[in-house]
């Protein structure tokens, strides 16, 4: 098939939900991507923060390699040597007392695996989230999601979940009450903007939590596996919640979402009360050893830190330059950059020249890159966002020159 049959088909069968850009990837390796053109790219985009270890990590590769040869499917009812070795090295890498999981498929499932264990654990019916959160798009995530361009044509949605004001821990203070389980957040904001909270913010909110005996749950899906630094984006304040939502780069780059709660918590759930048939499928858990193993021989927390420091640096420089740029922000690798404008031009300039972004929002550029991306490919993606926010403003200011 070429490029215009490929286009065309996935046009014409697949669902049209999904923003597509006009470019068929057909190969990666570590932070590079090729088309089926053989032009090359730099991801910046990580499949929207699934490949942080980059491309067809080797040792991933080698592992679902041998694991297919060995048992793919293996239902949790019963038991299984590489999914009792993910849970292991997984519980060793989370923040003490997470430490019983539930596994899924997806971002959205962890997420409605916690909104179920917050009922079940408190008996209560309440969950606070935060205006600008993105928590996903299955009906019980999609009731904690913030933006009603996704929310209101599914309307009515799951009931008692309330948004509140971010950034203010008093917000959520005011809004607890006698019904309400749990407060639900994204340490940092991915799709809301790469929103980074003031210091002191997440600590208030444990505290409150803890004051008033609800609980808090960290969706970590975006901001989890070293992506800010740290392995846990919550480890940036030292602030622990009682559930932590984890999925995209834990699996390789296989489907996954994990669950991941105290000991007590997911308890709460009994025989039958939360299930999926891919639950832990050793396909996916033999993939997931091996991503913890890399994430850790390689030291990827420690490089998104130093990384993330020169590539924010260097951005910050392009603001200095640019008067489109209205604000850099982001922690570790986890970047965004906010325009005055749409950002859809920039985007697709961009890819133009080798280079793959995201946005977040209608006038923030993301950039998540895999944390293996290297400096020299950092300057790469910083001179040609240079050109292009270039091109942007020419084009602009002609457009509003008057004839
Ligand atoms: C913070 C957060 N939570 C949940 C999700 C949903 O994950 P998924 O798309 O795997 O369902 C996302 C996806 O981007 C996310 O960023």
């Amino acid at each position: 098939m070429n490029e215009k049959e490929i286009m065309n088909i996935e046009s014409r069968y697949m669902a049209n939900v999904f923003s597509k850009k006009p470019v068929v990837l057909t190969k990666g390796k570590g932070t590079l991507v090729w088309d089926i053109n053989g032009k090359e790219y730099i991801d910046c985009t990580s499949s929207y923060g699934v490949a942080l270890l980059g491309h067809c990590h080797p040792k991933v590769v080698a592992a679902v390699q041998a694991q297919a040869e060995q048992l793919i499917s293996c239902h949790s009812g019963f038991y299984n040597d590489k999914r009792a070795e993910f849970i292991q090295k997984l519980v060793q890498i989370t923040p003490k007392g997470l430490d019983k999981a539930f596994l899924s498929n997806s971002g959205a499932e962890s997420v409605e695996c916690a909104i179920k264990l917050a009922r079940k654990y408190t008996g209560k019916p309440e969950i606070i989230a935060l205006m600008g959160a993105f928590h996903g798009k299955t009906m019980g995530a999609l009731s904690a999601t913030w933006d009603k361009k996704y929310r209101e044509p599914f309307m009515p949605l799951v009931p008692e979940i309330k948004h509140v004001a971010p950034d203010n821990a008093e917000k959520i203070r005011e809004a607890i009450t006698d019904k309400t389980a749990a407060v639900l957040m994204e340490p940092i904001r991915g799709e809301g903007g790469v929103r980074v909270p003031p210091d002191g913010y997440l600590k208030e909110v444990r505290e409150i939590c803890d004051e008033k005996n609800v609980l808090l749950m960290f969706d970590e899906v975006q901001t989890s596996f070293g992506r800010t630094g740290k392995l846990f984006g919550c480890q940036n304040w030292n602030v622990t919640p009682d559930v932590m939502c984890l999925a995209k780069p834990f699996a390789g780059g296989l489907p996954i979402g994990i669950t991941v709660a105290k000991e007590n918590v997911m308890s709460s759930l009994k025989l039958g009360e939360h299930s999926t048939t891919f639950s832990g499928s050793p396909l996916v858990c033999a993939a997931g050893c091996a991503a913890i193993d890399a994430l850790l021989e390689e030291k990827l927390a420690d490089k998104a830190a130093v990384n993330g420091k020169y590539f924010k640096s260097q951005l910050e420089g392009l603001q200095a330059k640019h008067k489109i740029i209205k604000e850099v922000r982001g922690l570790g690798l986890m970047l965004g950059v906010e325009l005055r404008y749409d950002v859809l031009g920039v985007i697709l300039k961009a890819l133009g020249k080798g280079v793959l972004v995201l946005d977040a929002g209608r006038t923030v550029v993301r950039l998540l890159p895999p944390l293996v991306i290297e400096k020299t490919q950092i300057d790469k993606v910083i001179a040609v966002l240079d050109t292009v926010l270039g091109e942007e403003e020419n084009e602009r200011a002609s457009s509003t020159v008057p004839n």
